[in-house]
């Protein structure tokens, strides 16, 4: 089954297809980050226009390069409803809608979270059960995969995100949007015990809080230059990743283990942190678990993970949308 996704839930307009679940012909992204990081941040309203400029070139040239034609050889459209910036979901949402009414295709409706956790499908044999790390921009979830499409949330941040926060924490550190890559390079060279930095304690232990992390980056920052000093980058960079990654890993090893999962998935944009990588890779080991993790490509926004996920909606329940579908900036999983 060969099922033609798109994905534009915030800055990355893109267009994938993926047969069966597993094997990706086509992905292709149209990335706004050098516009965006002109601001700082994600502007929601240039996000959509993008959007709006680049999904019919971007999903033809998707569709070019796996060597297909909609009417011919797509079984049916799938397109990211929920959640993210709802100006950019509602362009991904209609064109897809679009499609499937011209075409005469099924419509199925893909969450984003559960996109990301199906990036881990796109190599490798993993499957469920397994406890899936996804760790974002916009999302920081211990979740008990039991199945392609049964889960449940075993923890979450109760404030920023991991990305959110390695973006503020890398903005205050003076480097552009978004911060989490530049920390990671940074770390390379840093000592990570230099900063002693909170490791905020939650009343549910598998949640996550960043926020006082952040804040504690940004005083550090400003009370050593009030004393007239200065921060060393990499030492601060790698002390703050080290603390992040410890939180991270520390609380999923203890969230497989109540889950009784022998496995654990990361996935999201901070799946890529070389850092979060070698230390859950490295207490995996220790306590007899198996890591998946992502190749880099599929880590950060993608449509292949949104096709994968698709297939799994699709073959297990068979749901799929009518012309009604919205888009939904907040949706549970
Ligand atoms: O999954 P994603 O592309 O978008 C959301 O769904 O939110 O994640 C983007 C986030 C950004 O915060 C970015 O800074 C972070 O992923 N990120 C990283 C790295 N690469 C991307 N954070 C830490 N280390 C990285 N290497
Ligand atoms: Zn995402």
């Amino acid at each position: 089954m060969k099922i033609l996704a798109i994905e534009t839930s915030c800055d990355e307009t893109s267009c994938a297809v993926v047969e069966d679940g597993r094997v990706v012909l086509s992905n292709v992204t149209a990335t706004q980050i050098d516009e965006h990081s002109l601001y700082g941040g994600v502007v929601p309203e240039i996000a959509s226009r993008r959007h709006c400029e680049n999904i019919v070139g971007v999903c033809e040239a998707a569709l070019v390069e796996a060597d297909c034609r909609i009417s011919r050889d797509i079984d049916a459209v799938a397109v990211t409803y929920a959640p993210g910036l709802i100006g950019a979901l509602l362009v991904g949402v209609n064109f897809a809608k679009g499609l499937a009414a011209a075409h005469d295709k099924p419509l199925i409706p893909v969450h984003h979270i559960k996109a990301h956790i199906a990036s881990n499908y796109l190599s490798g044999e993993c499957r469920p059960p397994f406890l899936a790390v996804v760790v974002s921009g916009g999302h920081t979830s211990l979740i008990h995969a039991r199945d392609y499409t049964d889960f449940s949330v075993i923890g979450a941040t109760l404030d920023d995100a991991a990305g959110e926060a390695f973006d503020k924490a890398a903005r205050a550190m003076g480097f552009p949007y978004p911060g989490g890559v530049y920390i990671d390079r940074e770390s390379v060279n840093g000592d990570a015990h230099a900063y002693k930095l909170p490791f905020p304690k939650t009343a549910n232990s598998f949640d996550f809080s960043f926020s006082g992390l952040k804040t504690a980056v940004i005083n550090l920052i400003h009370n050593t230059k009030q004393t007239g000093g200065s921060v060393n980058a990499p030492d601060l960079a790698a002390s703050f990743q080290y603390t992040v990654c410890e939180m991270i890993t520390s609380k999923a090893i203890a969230a497989a283990r109540h889950a009784g999962a022998d496995t654990l998935c990361l996935s999201g944009g901070v799946a890529a942190n070389g850092g979060l990588r070698a230390a859950l890779l490295r207490e995996c080991d220790a306590n007899g678990f198996t890591l998946h993790a992502p190749p880099l490509c599929y880590c950060g926004d993608n449509a292949a993970m949104v096709g994968s996920q698709a297939y799994y909606e699709y073959t297990s329940t068979i749901l799929t949308a009518d012309m009604s579908l919205n888009a939904y900036a907040t949706l549970g999983l």
